[in-house]
């Protein structure tokens, strides 16, 4: 029997309460078919900080390398600074584990009322492919000067190896889905330095490809495309930053952030993967047992594909498209329904057990 060791980090907010409704979704396939997880828990989030001055221990990364995959709910809280939560846990994994790639589905579900109210299941589905570990996420830079006179640099770095190993998955990517169409997010009109390269790496990588068309816009348009006409993309690659941004967009125009999933891939396989939804550990509603789970069983999904149960992964997806098709399914309040978060994660169970 194929066994996995499964890393969990539930977080902070929600995470708390959508991370075990994952657990039991994944939990319940693999006992379908014939394989084990062994789910380990690591309890790090910003209490631990506000307890020990630290988002997880010292040794937490070399902790989590010897697992197969890692699950995690959502980092930050209100009473921790942003910057201070993300780069002590959410961030140190991404890049001590080379995720570089950050995939990202944007797909209408069956069920689910889109703002674009003519739009329908088929016509928004597409990928993000985000850069993960470099760009414009840096802790390069600094404060000087003091008063009006105070100055801060942030600064972005691009290599040439990390620019075109994620372009090159984006057209991989591509190719693998059938899909051979690849769209750059840009600003080479006004990042001097950073764009003109990604532009240039973008021309290059692609010219490897003949079989995959490319088409490439400033991030600024390519928003407004998203929303005036989402059924022309296939695959969009984009930096750190940019993908970031395009990651939570796409959604909105699904109707909802909740149900969006995300890989942060190390595609050498060296290291752990993580699997975590798109949304954050949404303060405003914490604590209530009404957030909706599909983000977080659909990053489920996403990394039983990873680990080799294609199979498996399929069907939790077809459980979660089953319910939302159902139109007495009972869903939580972002999907404008009533329920729990406890009610909308035995609904896909059911739908996983053939009732
Ligand atoms: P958020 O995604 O937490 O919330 C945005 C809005 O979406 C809120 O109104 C929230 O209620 C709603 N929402 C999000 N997930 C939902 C779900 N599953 N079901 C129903 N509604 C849902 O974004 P934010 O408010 O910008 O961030 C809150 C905190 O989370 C911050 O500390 C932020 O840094 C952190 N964050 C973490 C991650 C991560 O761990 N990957 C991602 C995004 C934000
Ligand atoms: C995400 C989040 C994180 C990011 C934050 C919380 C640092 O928004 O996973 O999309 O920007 O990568
Ligand atoms: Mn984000």
């Amino acid at each position: 029997m194929n066994r996995y060791t499964i890393a969990n980090i539930p977080g902070d907010g929600i995470g708390r309460e959508v991370l075990p409704a994952g657990v039991q979704v994944l939990s319940a396939v693999a006992q379908r078919c014939g394989f084990a997880l062994e789910f380990r828990d690591f309890d790090w989030s910003c209490e631990t900080y506000l307890a020990t001055g630290k988002m997880m221990p010292d040794d937490g990364l070399t902790r989590l390398a010897d697992h197969d995959a890692i699950f995690l709910g959502a980092v930050g809280y209100p009473g921790v600074p942003d910057h201070v939560s993300l780069w002590g846990l959410l961030l140190p994994i991404r890049r001590e584990f080379d995720q570089y790639v950050n995939l990202r589905p944007v797909r209408l579900l069956p069920g689910i009322r889109s703002p674009l109210r003519d739009k329908s299941t088929g016509d928004i589905d597409f990928w993000v492919v985000r850069e993960n570990s470099e760009g414009e996420y840096s802790q390069i830079g600094g404060r000087t000067g003091t008063g009006e006179d105070e100055i801060v640099i942030q600064q972005a770095v691009f290599t040439r190896r990390g620019t075109d190993r994620i372009l090159r998955y984006a057209f991989d990517f591509a190719r693998k889905l059938g899909r051979p169409h690849v769209t750059s997010a840009t600003k080479s009109n006004g990042l001097y330095h950073s764009m003109p390269f990604w532009d240039e790496r973008f021309a290059a990588i692609g010219a490897e490809y003949p079989g995959i068309a490319t088409d490439q816009y400033h991030i600024d348009i390519l928003a407004a495309r998203f929303v005036m006409s989402p059924e022309r993309f296939d695959v969009v690659v984009g930096s750190n930053l940019f993908g970031d941004i395009l990651s939570d967009l796409g959604p909105g125009v699904t109707g909802t952030i909740a149900v969006a999933p995300s890989a942060n891939l190390n595609p050498s396989r060296r290291y752990p993967s993580m699997f975590e939804p798109v949304h954050g550990s949404a303060p405003d509603i914490a604590g209530q047992g009404i957030a909706n789970p599909i983000g977080q069983i659909w990053s489920g999904a996403m990394m039983l594909d990873h680990l080799g149960e294609a199979e498996a992964a399929a069907m939790v997806l077809a459980a979660i498209e089953a319910v939302l098709r159902d139109p007495q399914a009972v869903l939580t309040p972002d999907l404008g329904g009533n329920g729990s978060t406890a009610v909308l994660t035995r609904q896909i169970l059911e739908k996983l057990q053939g009732r």
